[in-house]
């Protein structure tokens, strides 16, 4: 069961202190201040959110909020990810790894978007976030990891993940949301989205590799044969309509 009631870490206290009081912040001074303080994974168990609906891709726990930030907690049971995302109006932010999590950075202009470094973030990692940065994260080992989650705005803006875009290759659209990044992503985090998108064979064959576990285990036979047609035959990604576009219109 998702919790936030639970008794806050030391480390957590600690970094709300920090956030509260600190007079100017930027990512790199927010990361050179996490790696000072003892963060230790246990810490945040009565957090987890192993047990998140299959349809969401992975756990996503808001376990803090100030007057310009929000801290959550994810957690990722084997198989979890998240959808090739940006970070909206975030200003500044971190991510703190607390187990070795597979990771992929991508670079984004306008409706195209291409892989640019895959491999895996070893846990005790702390990275800078913005909001201009485009990746995605799970778990692609056997064991249930966690990663906790800073983001921030310059602009006292408590949500600066708000507009944060993520790439849906598999419905051939961009949609932007509310913050969250779940793979088929429910209508009620999408705010809008736009048709097109372009990539090339590398990107779509390994994000097709990662997502096909999500849409099999959710049974979504049409768009789970799809991505097998696809992995099969990258060629076909631009002539072969996206199964999910009749449900597109449907939508509109
Ligand atoms: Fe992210």
């Amino acid at each position: 069961m998702k919790s936030n009631t639970a008794e806050l870490p030391e480390s957590l206290t600690i970094l709300i202190n920090f956030l509260e009081n600190v007079q100017e912040i930027d990512s790199d001074k927010l990361t050179t201040f996490l790696k000072s303080i003892e963060m230790r994974s246990a810490d945040y168990l009565p957090f987890n959110y192993f047990d998140h609906p299959v349809n969401e891709s992975y756990g996503r726990n808001k376990i803090s909020e100030g007057r310009n930030y929000s801290i959550f907690l994810m957690s990722w049971a084997p198989g979890d990810f998240t959808a090739i995302h940006s970070h909206g109006l975030s200003d500044w932010g971190a991510v703190c790894f607390f187990g070795d999590t597979t990771h992929r950075l991508y670079k984004a202009d306008g409706n195209r978007i291409e892989l640019v470094q895959k491999g895996i973030v070893p846990a005790g990692t702390v990275v800078p976030v913005t909001g201009n940065l485009v990746h995605a994260m799970g778990n692609m080992g056997d064991n249930p990891i966690m990663s906790l989650h800073i983001y921030g705005s310059d602009n006292s803006l408590s949500n600066a993940n708000d507009d944060s875009e993520i790439y849906e290759i598999e419905k051939h659209r961009v949609s932007t949301t509310n913050g969250s990044a779940f793979l088929n992503s429910e209508d009620k985090f999408i705010k809008k989205w736009e048709k097109g998108i372009v990539s090339n064979s590398e990107t779509i064959s390994d994000y097709f590799e990662i997502i096909k576990t999500y849409y099999s285990r959710n049974k979504i036979v049409h768009m789970a044969d799809y991505i097998d047609l696809i992995l099969r035959k990258p060629e076909l990604f631009s002539l072969e309509p996206s199964p999910l576009k009749e449900d597109i219109q449907i939508i509109l």
